[in-house]
């Protein structure tokens, strides 16, 4: 994905699903297209397909489960979520924990679908763990400050900043996200300050009786440099 990135985590609010999916999907697309800023939604997966083709955004799931095409009943492949139309996926955010052995199985399945990885994290030793499995993001997210309208960039931080360190430390490939009670512009810029490339966001987005004014502030204080093509 391109820098910086907003993923908006739809989880399994009734506020992200059919028609509102929709408002927000739009509102995404249409800031995007506005600020430049790479806007990319993770709906529940029966609306990934709808989402995906009818809104030029990059569409995540919110969950893999790490095994290859097979007989797995009930388990939702890499695959199948490429062939629906993502591009991406969440793996162990805090809401859906895996082992660090399932982890690791969901980030060699996604790459071999061709999605990119967002690997969520609770603290800076599992965004080093997390690392070392080579996802494309790592993604640190204290859970108590999930859905609680405080900001991890005005809480805490500090916890940003060693994450973002633990992962230089062990893989600089891995880019960084951060997410929990962010809402506004000022969130998002301290995010980027604090070395950052973007954050993972819910409430604050979904729950919006406007979701385009809350993106439209969400991307006001970011710089972007657009490319050509
Ligand atoms: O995945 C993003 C999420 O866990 C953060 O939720 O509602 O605090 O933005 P929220």
């Amino acid at each position: 994905m391109a820098e910086p990135f907003i993923l908006i985590n739809c989880k399994a609010f009734a506020e992200g699903m059919g028609n509102r999916g929709q408002l927000i999907a739009e509102a995404a697309e249409t800031v995007m297209e506005e600020s430049g800023v790479q806007i990319g939604m993770a709906p529940v997966y029966t609306e990934i397909h709808p989402i995906s083709h009818h809104f030029r955004i990059p569409v995540f799931a919110q969950h893999i489960d790490g095994v290859a095409p097979g007989p797995f009943t009930g388990h939702v492949t890499a695959a199948a979520v490429r062939h629906a139309g993502a591009v991406g996926t969440l793996i162990n955010h805090s809401e859906r924990r895996l082992t660090l052995a399932g982890i690791e199985a969901g980030v060699k399945a996604a790459r071999a679908a061709h999605l990119e990885t967002v690997v969520c994290t609770n603290n800076d030793p599992t965004t080093a763990a997390a690392a070392a499995l080579e996802p494309d993001y790592v993604a640190i997210e204290p859970p108590e400050l999930i859905g609680s309208g405080i900001s991890v960039c005005k809480a805490d931080p500090e916890i940003i900043r060693r994450s973002v360190e633990a992962a230089r430390r062990v893989n600089p490939k891995v880019k960084v996200l951060t997410g929990a009670g962010i809402q506004t512009g000022d969130c998002v810029r301290i995010a980027l300050e604090l070395g950052t490339s973007g954050v993972l966001l819910a409430s604050s987005v979904v729950k919006a009786e406007d979701p385009a004014k809350v993106l439209r502030d969400l991307v006001s204080l970011v710089t972007v440099t657009r490319r050509e093509g």
